[in-house]
Formats: C-alpha cells, sequence, structure tokens
C-alpha cells in the first residue's frame, strides 16, 4: 500500500465474558501469550465503535475516545496500531476514534472489544487481508480477551499444545464454540461502580503469577475446566454450567486475592449479589453470577430469565443501574 493514501474504516465489536477464565500470561512471551485456557460469551447490547483515519497530512496519531481526546491511553493503542501498519509496510499516522456505550475500564471488558475492533477496522483500512484466525492472533497480542471477541455467541482460546512463537502474531487464538443462537443465554450486568478499576488486569495478572501460592494449582485446572464448559455449552446443561463457571470464577479471585499486594476487585455490593444469585438458583431460577477484574456482577441466565432476574439485581442495595444483553455476534465492520 502507498503511503500518501487516506484510507479509512469502520468496525463494531462486544465485550466478551469468560465463563472459564482467564488470568496469568506465558512465561517469556513476547506476544501476551495467555497461561490458560478460556471460554467466553460475546455480548450483544455493549459495543465499541471505531473508526481508523490513515492520513499522511498528521504528525503524530491522536485518539478520541467517547469523544475526548484521550492521552493516557494512546501509547498502547498506538503500538498496537504500528504493529499492523508494519504488516502494511506504512508509517501514516491515524486518528482512532473511538466509544464505548458503557462505562471504560471497570471491569466491562472494554479492552476486549476496543481492540478486537481496532484489529478488524486496520484490516480492512491497510488492506492487510488477513485471516479470522490471524486477527484473533493479533487482538490476543494486544489484550488476551480482546481475541474472543472477534466471535459471537460462544468462544474459547484452547492451548495446551501451543510452543510459543514469536511476535506480532504469536501461537495462540480464539475459535468458535457454539454461534449465539445454539442457546440464547441472557445477561444481566449489574453495575456497581463506574469507576476506572485501580489495578487493570495486565498488572493485576502479572501480580497473581509472581507472588500468588495457588498459580500452579490455577494453571494445572483450566483445560480441564475449558473441555468440560466447552462439552456443557453443546449439552445446554445449565446447572452443571452454572456450577462450573461459578467455581472457575471464585478460583481466579482466589488467586488474586492471595497476590501480594492482594487483589480484591469486590466490593460490598458485588458480594451481596453473589450471594442473591446463588439463592435464587437453589430457590430455582436458572441464573448464576461471574466476576472480573473489577466490581461489577454479571447474572447469566436461561433463556427466557432475563427480564426477571435483571429486576431482582436491580432492587439490590448497592446495584446503580442494570443493562441486559443477549448473546451478540463476533466484531464486523460498519458501512
Ligand atoms: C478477568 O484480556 O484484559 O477479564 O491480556 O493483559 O490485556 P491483557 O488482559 P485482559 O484480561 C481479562 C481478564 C478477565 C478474565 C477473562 O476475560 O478471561
Amino acid at each position: 500500500m502507498t503511503d500518501n493514501a487516506i484510507r479509512q474504516a469502520t468496525a463494531i465489536a462486544h465485550p466478551n465474558i469468560a465463563l472459564i477464565k482467564y488470568w496469568g500470561k506465558a512465561e517469556n512471551t513476547t506476544a501476551n501469550e495467555p497461561a490458560v485456557s478460556s471460554l467466553s460469551i460475546t455480548l450483544d447490547e455493549l459495543a465499541t465503535r471505531t473508526t481508523l483515519t490513515f492520513d499522511t497530512a498528521y504528525k503524530t496519531d491522536r485518539l478520541t475516545l467517547n469523544g475526548k481526546p484521550d492521552t493516557a491511553k494512546l501509547p498502547r493503542i498506538s503500538s498496537a496500531l504500528s504493529v499492523m501498519r508494519q504488516l502494511a509496510g506504512i508509517t501514516t499516522p491515524c486518528h482512532i476514534d473511538t466509544s464505548n456505550n458503557f462505562p471504560t475500564g471497570a471491569g466491562l471488558a472494554s479492552s476486549a472489544s476496543g481492540f478486537a475492533a481496532l484489529v478488524v477496522a486496520a484490516n480492512q483500512a491497510l488492506d492487510l487481508n488477513l485471516s479470522l484466525q490471524q486477527q484473533s492472533k493479533l487482538a490476543r497480542a494486544m489484550s488476551g480477551s480482546a481475541a474472543r471477541s472477534l466471535f459471537g455467541g460462544f468462544a474459547k482460546i484452547y492451548l495446551p499444545h501451543a510452543q510459543l512463537e514469536p511476535a506480532p502474531f504469536g501461537a495462540n487464538y480464539a475459535e468458535p464454540v457454539a454461534p449465539a443462537d445454539h442457546w440464547p443465554l441472557e445477561v444481566c450486568v449489574g453495575v456497581v461502580s463506574e469507576e476506572e478499576k485501580a489495578i487493570g488486569s495486565t498488572a493485576g495478572m502479572e501480580n497473581s503469577r509472581n507472588t500468588s501460592p495457588y498459580y500452579s494449582a490455577w494453571i494445572a485446572g483450566n483445560d480441564a475446566d475449558v473441555i468440560n464448559a466447552e462439552a456443557l455449552v453443546k449439552a445446554r446443561d445449565f446447572d452443571k454450567l452454572a456450577e462450573l463457571s461459578e467455581f472457575s470464577c471464585l478460583k481466579m479471585h482466589a488467586l488474586a486475592l492471595a497476590s501480594r499486594p492482594a487483589l480484591l476487585y469486590w466490593s460490598g455490593a458485588t458480594m451481596d449479589a453473589m450471594r442473591a444469585i446463588q439463592r435464587w438458583r437453589a430457590e430455582g431460577t436458572p441464573v448464576f453470577f461471574t466476576v472480573d477484574a473489577g466490581p461489577q456482577i454479571k447474572a447469566i441466565c436461561a433463556p427466557g430469565y432475563g427480564e426477571l432476574v435483571a429486576q431482582r439485581l436491580s432492587e439490590l442495595a448497592g446495584i446503580k443501574r442494570v443493562i441486559r444483553c443477549k448473546l451478540g455476534q463476533g466484531a464486523r465492520l460498519l458501512d
């Protein structure tokens, strides 16, 4: 591609929520390879929309996030984009105009949808013609969970095979497990705080790898959890998936809690909601919880139960608002 053309593309991507968690990076990776397998669901309602404009008239990259110039997040995004510019053989600066319809950096996976949208838009704008697997690898190198947002419905990163491979692609990628219409689960996100989290996932998981006494047990169990979760998704076995998914979530937080300094992502409202959800399930409502690197509570419901669970969640003290989602599509271009 020549360096003087103005190139533009817009993509949309949705966050995903891991039912079997990724927490930990491989040692000695140059491409952000995960140390564990993971399995996730991609949402529909929450979205990142990103327009990239490459133009030689710009002096440097610039970032507009939710309508405002942002210099804090620019370096990470800029260097991610440079990997793709290098593949295209250009150095043209880019205006990255991105917006989220949900709180950024508060444990709602804005890095997953953000980097998935970035890769899909750059692949188009820079005429790279990368396969979905290559795009997923690039997204993973930018943020591990972003690899999974390339796909809709249920997706996994399964890695016991992988030899580490060098950047920019590395070895591991996400792949589809089942499309959204295979099992239209519903998700209610209980927003506990709209603030950005204090310790991001990247720093948090490195802390756990280096200091948590539970780290090797965590690594040893995850491949089997993903194999089992995939079978339960295929069989649409809600009760067993509920148990396994809550186990993975609590195991990840036990690992994080036993890190030094401790990573305590929950607030009181998060725990109250976890207990309430377990009570509702014991009383017969098909719902389970998961929590990521922030205080928000995510209630995963069997098809048809989203309204009831959203209502109950919104009545809990400490839940500021509830966002209802269904399962959505993978990252894609917009006209
Ligand atoms: C708790 O994908 O944000 O949400 O690769 O360092 O960017 P980096 O981490 P990131 O971590 C996500 C952690 C998690 C669990 C998950 O999504 O699997």
